[in-house]
């Protein structure tokens, strides 16, 4: 977790980095810091627990100005968010200063090694401050060295900006397993965590490898590999709008990325289905033969990503008719799955970075299964390791709660399967046409659906003072529900939970009380009758039941207080529309009880701990 920003140029660096920062606090936002150095200066650091709006207030009487420093905003793992445990960490001299994301995992033993040998004093718990002994330990009048020899004793991950009062005419960054990406201005150059920090400057970004090193000064970027010895890297061009990733009017990103999803399904959709009716995987090359001797498939995520993959495991199983396992990657990365070169393994990932899913990853591959990943941030770490890649177009997510990421993972999690079940020559042209049809025709019903808003509102009303909310649903439906559940106690603290409707008499009910508010997924054609079974038993216990179904339903539903009807669609493909209500609903709630919705409590936008 946490985010990395560092300025080197022509500008005073305290401003391009708050702004920097600005854009990373989705990575952690417990505490900011920043630090300078200059000719003239020794090396300032100033830092406070908090927003980046509390680091501003302390150093806005200062005036503070350089043209060399590196910031940081901090979700916490080694220590309490604190002024004291906020980065950046200087050495013993107080002449190199650190920024860090990722976790030293040998930490406690170099702290060890560090005050036995050269007498260190720590002012914080954190891991980074040991880094930065560490480096100035090695510390002879060349930075880059010392941060060479210092990574060598490290284990674990890291993304590192470094620099020093010694030496104001450079930043050294280094990188294991943590983003880290450089900026080419006009003015300067930068590091960062990701893409938007700095789009306000830059479009032309070197995407920095596991085990690299990078020097950094105003005119020039050399990159070093393990070795040590200069790589060449190609520049990638950042084709992204800044405006997308601003609020654009909307009150916050996570409403503002509600109404973006069916311009991001367009998009999903437009470059992947050609004029007739043809899937393109984006030239990944799955051939019959490929397809038939995968005897399993393993889908792997995190979050929301894994509801998406839950979603996927039943679209392929149906369409493509091969066996699919899907897993939370903290549960599969350490237990024992059966996994050769039979096997296809299938990471989902918005942030591209999730350190569970690339673990899980990083051992399937290891095993010998082929890996695909659908994923949004281009460039980023899961894409890069994978062996094809299926990008998600929803565009920049900066709200802490996914939700555009989310149905543009199902769009193609069902063009996955569809296209598998083809090429096997196992699922019909008219189901393979259908399906395919009513996925074009989504982000125009999706549209409808947001014109429900307000009536979503009145509802949203009714619920937001409980402290307790139950999600229910049968087939693709309990998995929509547990998706529903997360928005809503993610953004709300709301104790909401999430259960498969005929599993809830096995003990679950025993919860449900008079005005118990319980959403009812009811989508299902064939499962109807069975899910209006589950209503009435709650409707039996006093609970109050906000339901939604497809349009055409309602007489079945009127034991239901409210109703939110989607369009008419495939029973198949209702995910995509049915999710739509719980998540403004999650993000009406949590407007009415005062919650922070984009960056809720705890929590962060890209997960790079364990
Ligand atoms: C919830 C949410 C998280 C992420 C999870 C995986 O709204 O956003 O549950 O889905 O942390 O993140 P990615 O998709 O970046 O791997």
């Amino acid at each position: 977790m946490c985010g990395i920003v560092g300025y080197i140029g022509d500008e005073n660096v305290t401003g391009v980095i708050i702004e920097g920062l600005k854009k990373l606090e989705y990575r952690g936002y417990d505490s900011a810091g920043i630090a300078l150095c200059s000719e003239k200066n020794p090396l300032i650091v100033r830092k406070k627990k908090g927003r980046i709006s509390n680091l501003e207030e302390l150093i806005e009487e200062e005036k503070l100005f350089s043209h060399t420093g590196i910031g940081h905003t901090r979700w916490a793992t080694h220590g309490e968010p604190s002024d004291r445990n906020a980065h950046p960490h200087t050495d013993m001299s107080g002449r190199i200063a650190v920024v860090h994301n990722g976790i030293i995992e040998n930490y406690a033993e170099l702290k060890e090694e560090l005050i036995e040998k050269n007498g260190s004093v720590f002012q914080s718990d954190t891991d980074t401050e040991v880094a930065a002994h560490l480096i100035g330990s090695y510390y002879q009048g060349d930075l880059e060295d010392a941060v060479y020899r210092a990574t060598q004793k490290m284990r674990g991950a890291y993304a590192f900006g470094v620099i020093c009062a010694d030496e104001p005419d450079k930043i050294v960054a280094a990188r294991k397993d943590s983003p880290l990406i450089v900026g080419l201005g006009r003015k300067g150059n930068f590091i960062a965590s990701d893409i938007p920090a700095l789009l306000k400057y830059v479009r032309q970004i070197y995407l920095i490898e596991n085990n690299e090193l990078v020097v950094l000064k105003e005119n020039e970027v050399k990159i070093y590999n393990a070795d040590r010895e200069e790589v060449h890297r190609d520049v990638f061009n950042v084709t992204w709008d800044e405006d997308a990733a601003e609020k654009e009017g909307y009150d916050h990103f996570m409403i503002k990325e509600i109404h973006e999803q069916p311009a991001g399904i367009r998009d999903t959709l437009g470059r992947r289905v050609d004029d007739q009716g043809e899937i393109i995987l984006d030239g990944i090359e799955l051939t019959r033969e490929d397809l038939e001797q995968f005897n399993r498939i393993y889908i792997v995520a995190c979050g929301t990503a894994y509801h998406a993959g839950l979603i996927g495991k039943f679209a392929i199983e149906k369409l493509a008719k091969v066996p699919v396992e899907v897993d939370v990657a903290s549960e599969f990365r350490y237990r024992d799955p059966f996994i050769d070169n039979h096997t296809l393994f299938i990471a989902i990932s918005q942030s591209g970075e999730t350190l569970d899913t690339l673990g899980a990853l990083r051992m399937a591959k290891e095993k010998g299964a082929r890996i695909m990943s659908v994923v949004n941030v281009v460039g980023s770490s899961i894409a890069r390791e994978s062996d094809d890649v299926f990008y998600t177009w929803a565009g920049p997510e900066i709200a802490v709660a996914s939700t555009k990421a989310y149905t543009t993972q199902l769009i193609c999690m069902y063009l996955i399967a569809l296209y598998m079940g083809r090429k096997k020559g196992v699922l019909s042209e008219k189901l393979y046409r259908l399906i395919l049809e009513e996925l074009t025709i989504i982000p125009d019903k999706l549209e409808a659906l947001l014109e429900e808003q307000d009536h979503i509102k009145e509802i949203a009303e009714q619920m937001y003072q409980h402290n307790d909310a139950f999600f229910i649903g049968r087939g693709v439906d309990a998995s929509v529900a547990f998706e529903g559940s997360l928005k809503l106690k993610e953004i709300s603290y709301i104790n909401s939970f999430a259960i498969a409707a005929g599993e809830l008499k096995h003990g679950t009910i025993a919860l449900i009380d008079k005005g118990t508010p319980v959403v009812a997924l009811a989508t299902q054609t064939a499962l109807l009758e069975k899910t209006v079974s589950n209503i009435q038993e709650v409707k039996a216990r006093g609970a109050y039941v906000f339901a939604v179904a497809q349009e055409g339903s309602k007489d079945q539903l009127k034991d239901a207080d409210e109703v939110i009807l989607i369009p008419q669609c495939m029973d198949e493909i209702s995910p995509i529309l049915s999710i739509v209500p719980l998540q403004l609903l999650a993000y009406q709630i949590a407007k009415l009880r005062g919650c922070d919705i984009d960056k809720p409590k705890n929590l962060a936008k890209s997960v790079t701990v364990e």
